[in-house]
């Protein structure tokens, strides 16, 4: 708790009332005290003229010792604080009334006397006071004149001492004490508010801040709900909601990277189990070979060889597709996009398979709708995905059926068309066959059975071209993919 924001806020505010405080105190005792001094020097100004009209104090430079004696008497009966100084005109104390010992200085200083008579400056002017040594006095001064030279002045010291008299002033007045009373009441008043307010303030900050720590040890995993005002929202709800939005989207990023990690994981197991299936017939034929090499006639060996073959063929394109995803998955993959006639590529793509069409007695054919549109992307991606679909609807499609690829324009895209009437797909598997390695079930002779990869490979491709793939597919009776290419750029 010693470090609180609270603590720190609270302890800044009471040095700063105290030091307002004792400021203000001290100010208004000082103007108080300077006042009164002005009052008691502007109300005294004459005492030392009337003192000095009485009688001739100075004669022929010699003091008056009795008539001074007479004089202080009565200034003193008029103002008990009032002392009386004769000096000459360069300041030194000729004569006074007072007990010998208790006069500590031989002069006065000139300047304030000066300043005085010549009314050149505002009261309260402050001269030496013989008794104190340097400190200040109000005074007041007349000087004496003997056949209408200056001969020497009259020095009067009014009132005690200066600060004494100040905090007589502050003790006396009883407005000023009131005053006083009321704006440190207002200052502690205000104290009490601000510490309340700040208290208030804090709490939900140190709130927010349990929250956070809270979060911090449920773990990442976790999907914290903060308790968010939903009404005049100000800078610490605001921060709450912030913290809210990044918790929520830390947390979807986990379970996002948590998600990749399973998947990346599967995957793995797959590839591995994938390249372990033909890689281990491989081994099994050429074993056989190897140990059976002279029991085998000739025709068996021939069989034997041609299984591995295909088995190393399989082999071969697995690798290839992987290598291929990977690239496109790598995100450095750059499309090289240009503008191409659709219809001379989906030929081209039609008569690669023709042969293989024939021998599985599939009729396999092209149907252009409109013109012959010319569409922007990457010619060589685009021919991975034509052979990707019409190399699956030739392995899913029973002899005598047949196969069409539709070209269609519109305003703005071409879409293609890969429409099979094989045995289709059924419906709780179809969410499924982008998936990488996924072969749906029971649909396919072993040794056919393809990568899983080829739908995955199509689907990424589009995605580079900011465009998806589409499938209708109702079981025995067809399956048909479409996707759309954006038309020849300008
Ligand atoms: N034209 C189609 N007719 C029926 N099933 C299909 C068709 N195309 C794809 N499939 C299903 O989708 C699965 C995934 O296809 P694909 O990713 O190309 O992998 P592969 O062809 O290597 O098996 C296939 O195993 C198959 O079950
Ligand atoms: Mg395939």
């Amino acid at each position: 708790m010693g470090s609180s924001l609270y603590t720190k806020l609270s302890v800044a505010l009471m040095l700063l009332v105290v030091l307002l405080g004792s400021a203000l105190v001290w100010i208004t005792s000082y103007t108080t005290g300077m006042y009164s001094q002005e009052v008691t020097q502007r109300l005294n100004s004459p005492i030392a003229m009337y003192v000095t009209n009485e009688q001739q104090l100075i004669h022929s430079g010699q003091v008056n010792k009795p008539a001074l004696q007479e004089l202080a008497h009565r200034a003193m009966t008029i103002n008990p604080s009032v002392e009386i100084y004769l000096i000459d005109t360069k300041g030194l104390i000729l004569g006074h009334a007072m007990p010998p010992e208790s006069v500590v200085v031989k002069t006065v200083s000139m300047e304030p006397i000066k300043k005085f008579l010549a009314e050149s400056e505002a009261l309260p002017i402050f001269g030496d006071d013989p008794r104190a040594g340097k400190e200040n006095k109000v005074f007041s001064v007349s000087p004496i004149l003997e056949d209408g030279a200056v001969v020497g002045y009259l020095y009067a010291v009014l009132g005690g001492q200066k600060y004494e008299s100040i905090r007589r002033a502050v003790e006396d007045s009883f407005i000023l004490q009131i005053g006083l009373a009321t704006v440190i009441g207002s200052l502690l008043l205000a104290l009490v508010a601000a510490l309340v307010i700040f208290f208030v303030l804090t709490r939900r900050l140190t709130g927010l801040q349990r929250s956070i720590e809270e979060f911090q040890q449920k773990g990442l995993s976790s999907n914290f709900v903060l308790d968010i005002r939903e009404s005049g929202q100000d800078e610490i709800d605001r921060l709450a909601v912030s913290f809210q939005t990044m918790v929520t989207r830390i947390h979807q990023q986990f379970e996002a990277l948590q998600h990749m990690d399973k998947t990346r994981r599967e995957l793995i197991a797959n590839v591995s189990h994938d390249l372990r299936t033909p890689l281990a017939s491989l081994q099994g034929y050429i074993e056989t070979l190897i140990i059976k090499k002279d029991e085998l006639d000739g025709a068996t060996r021939q069989h034997y060889l041609e299984i591995a073959y295909k088995h190393s063929n399989r082999l071969n394109s697995l690798i290839a597709e992987l290598f291929e995803l990977a690239k496109l998955d790598s995100g450095d993959i750059e499309l090289n996009s240009e503008n191409f006639s659709l219809v001379e590529l989906v030929y081209d793509c039609v008569q690669d398979y023709e042969l293989q069409a024939r021998n599985r007695s599939v009729r396999l054919s092209v149907q252009v709708d409109g013109e012959n549109p010319f569409v922007y992307a990457d010619i060589a991606l685009i021919q991975r995905v034509l052979q990707n679909l019409i190399d699956n609807a030739l392995r899913h499609t029973p002899p005598g059926r047949e196969i069409m690829v539709k070209l269609r324009d519109s305003e703005a895209n071409a879409t293609i068309e890969v429409i099979d009437t094989g045995k289709g797909i059924a419906k709780h598997e179809i969410p499924h066959i982008f998936e990488r390695f996924y072969h749906a079930k029971d649909n396919e002779p072993s040794e056919e059975i393809g990568s899983g990869l080829g739908l995955a490979i199509v689907k990424k491709i589009l995605e580079l071209h900011q465009s998806s793939i589409r499938v209708r597919s109702e079981l025995n009776h067809g399956t048909s993919f479409s996707f759309e290419l954006p038309l020849k750029s300008a």
